[in-house]
């Protein structure tokens, strides 16, 4: 076994690396919780994009979806920008929100808390900045 990966190249495994971190990093049971159930009051009132939703798309969207990343902006998808983010929020819609399917594989999903705060913000408008 191990003769067999040390013949791989040197890219296969890497890649095997990455996902058995990955592998190693899954989860650990919030993700059947549904974004209804995160408790309302732990929400902020008034999430905009600098202060609560860029980390979040950076932790769990970037590395995949930006222009630095190895995949390109993955679907024309770029959610390392506000105007991206807010562009392609119909594709978090879809694939966190409903098909639960980004990140990919056994990547560590959003938490419902976090879930609400995207949510919330795309809700009240999108905002960008908290008001001075
Ligand atoms: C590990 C890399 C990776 C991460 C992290 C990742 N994605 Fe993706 N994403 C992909 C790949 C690869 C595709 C293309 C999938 C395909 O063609 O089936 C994709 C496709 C998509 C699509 C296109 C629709 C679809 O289902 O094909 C959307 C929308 C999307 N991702 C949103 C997100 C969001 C939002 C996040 C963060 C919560 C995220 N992705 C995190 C790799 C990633």
């Amino acid at each position: 076994m191990l003769h067999a990966v040390s013949k791989l190249h040197p890219l296969a495994r890497r890649v095997l690396a990455v996902f058995l971190v990955l592998l190693a990093t899954a989860s650990c049971g919030l993700g059947d919780l549904s974004i209804d159930e995160a408790d309302p009051d732990s929400i902020p009132a008034d999430p905009t994009y600098e202060g609560e939703v860029r980390p979040l798309m950076r932790y769990y969207c970037v590395a995949c979806h930006a222009p630095s990343s190895q995949l390109g902006t993955a679907h024309d998808f770029d959610y390392s920008t506000y105007e991206g983010t807010k562009a392609g929020y119909g594709g978090i819609l879809d694939t966190v929100f409903e098909q639960q399917s980004m990140p990919p594989g056994a990547a560590r999903r959003m938490s419902p808390r976090e879930e609400a705060i995207v949510k919330r913000w795309a809700e009240q408008g999108f905002k960008e900045k908290p008001t001075p």
